[in-house]
């Protein structure tokens, strides 16, 4: 925003002055001899009014009749420069509004496709470009910013360097099933699953690293969790064990929701998010159930209940842990899968030869798994044999190979995916939103 210009969110700096404002009009109402202007400037939004001139023997500024005519007939998304006198406003959850006095249309707009009645998903989403500008997807955008800076803040103050990862890849580490392959000058690519195997080099040559950047999977399912490309957090330590990086995990996780809560509290009252639930999470530790306890969990309890049956070895589906999470009523971890549902990469239990150590955190409220991780093989006998034993490629994971041939340590991490954290912290129904262009399986533009 110009210098010249005051940005709405900062208004409250020039009570009873005449400031100019650059800005959008989101929205009109009003009936004869008064105009309010729903305004918005990317920072927030709020009311202009505007007097009809010698109105109850001039009740608020005047802008003189041409400018009044002018506001009148204001269409949706014209762009302004509005000049008024900041008042204080007791009926808006903003608590301040705009006294206009002048008005110069900067930009017109005809026939704004997103009007203020109700619309249907596919035809927003067909507008995205222009949705992202409603106060409910701003919103979500601010949360999913003050998430972004929160996670920089958290892994900085632990002592954490940050380590991009490549996004063309010859790997995949989460699976075969998934991945987008491009041609790379003749031979295969594939986009970036994930970067943590990049973050394990990282963390041997750097101690504590996290990774931040896209990640793909090329997901056929059409569900309210999945997006085929997402945003991940990867950090990896070097010299820590699973229950260590758990500890972390927790930690990291009441840090964005005390940020958001801190930061965003307005964003928060416009998606109506039950901040008090939020509030609940940071002062309760969150539950640690094993694998095995929430099959029992699910088993004992599916007479009451309408998911699935479900056997030891049997990966979650989401209303099984839609339930362990409701059971629970806070962010839980699930510890110890199967060795045969999860990936390569993870260390092999020390007693037991069907589990491997790992772990998923399952938000509550339904809103599911937010964060996979796992304490991370070390020997190279081992991985090799897993290498081969996924159908993975020897030439192909050398490089990850050799980070067990030079001083291999105890090594854990994990990966929360934005998009899971910004819906659940929103409290929004579909991760569709938390993303500015989300890009699903029927979904490529705009
Ligand atoms: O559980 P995932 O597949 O784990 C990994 O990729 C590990 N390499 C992470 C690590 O240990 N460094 O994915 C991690 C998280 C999930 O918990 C979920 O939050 C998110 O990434 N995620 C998705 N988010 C949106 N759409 C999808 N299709 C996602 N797949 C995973
Ligand atoms: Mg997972």
């Amino acid at each position: 925003m110009s210098k010249d210009y005051v940005s709405i969110i900062d208004v409250k700096h020039h009570l009873g002055e005449e400031v100019t404002i650059g800005a959008w009009v989101a929205n009109k109402s009003g009936k004869g001899k008064i105009a309010f202007l729903q305004l918005r400037d990317g920072t927030a939004f709020f009311q202009a009014v505007a007097f009809k001139p010698n109105f109850l023997e001039k009740f608020g500024e005047e802008v003189g009749l041409e400018k009044f005519n002018t506001i009148k007939k204001l269409n949706q998304e014209t762009s302004v420069l509005v000049k008024g006198i900041v008042k204080e406003d007791t009926r808006s959850k903003f608590g301040y509004e705009l006294d206009l006095t002048d008005i110069e249309i900067v930009g017109e707009s005809e026939d704004y496709p997103i009007t203020p009645k109700e619309h249907g998903t596919d035809f927003l989403m067909d507008h995205r470009h222009l949705w992202l500008r409603s106060r409910k997807q701003h919103a979500i955008m601010l949360v999913r910013n003050e998430i972004i800076r929160a996670t920089y803040e958290f892994f900085n103050q632990q002592g954490f360097v940050k380590l991009d990862p490549p996004i063309l890849t010859g790997s995949a580490p989460e699976g075969t099933t998934e991945l987008f392959e491009t041609d790379y000058f003749g031979q295969p690519a594939f986009l970036s699953q994930t970067g943590q195997l990049y973050a394990e080099a990282g963390a041997m040559a750097f101690g504590k690293v996290f990774t931040f950047g896209p990640t793909f999977r090329a997901e056929k399912s059409k569900t309210r969790r999945h997006l085929t490309e997402f945003w991940m957090i990867e950090p990896e330590m070097a010299f820590v064990k699973h229950e260590e990086s758990l500890d972390i995990q927790e930690a990291y996780v009441k840090h964005l929701i005390q940020a958001v809560l801190d930061n965003q509290s307005y964003a928060l009252e416009v998606l109506e998010r039950d901040t008090s639930l939020l509030q609940n999470y940071l002062d309760q530790p969150f539950k640690r159930v094993t694998y095995d306890d929430a099959i029992n969990l699910l088993q004992e309890k599916a007479a009451d209940n309408d998911y699935e049956a479900i056997e030891w070895g049997q990966d979650f589906g989401s209303p099984h842990e839609t339930f362990i999470s409701n059971y629970y009523g806070v962010p839980t971890f699930i510890i110890n899968y199967p060795k045969a549902i999860k990936a390569f990469y993870m260390k092999p239990h020390p007693t037991r030869d069907d589990v491997v150590i790992c772990a998923d955190l399952i938000a509550p409220e339904g809103y599911g798994e937010i964060i996979g991780g796992s304490e991370r093989a070390t020997d190279y006998d081992y991985l090799k044999d897993k290498v081969a034993e996924y159908g993975l490629s020897e030439a192909e994971y050398g490089w990850y190979l050799d980070l067990r041939k030079y001083g291999s340590v105890p090594h854990s991490g994990f990966g929360l995916g934005l998009e899971r954290a910004v819906t659940f912290i929103t409290g929004n129904e579909h991760i569709r939103e938390a993303i500015p262009f989300p890009r699903m399986l029927h979904r490529l533009r705009p």
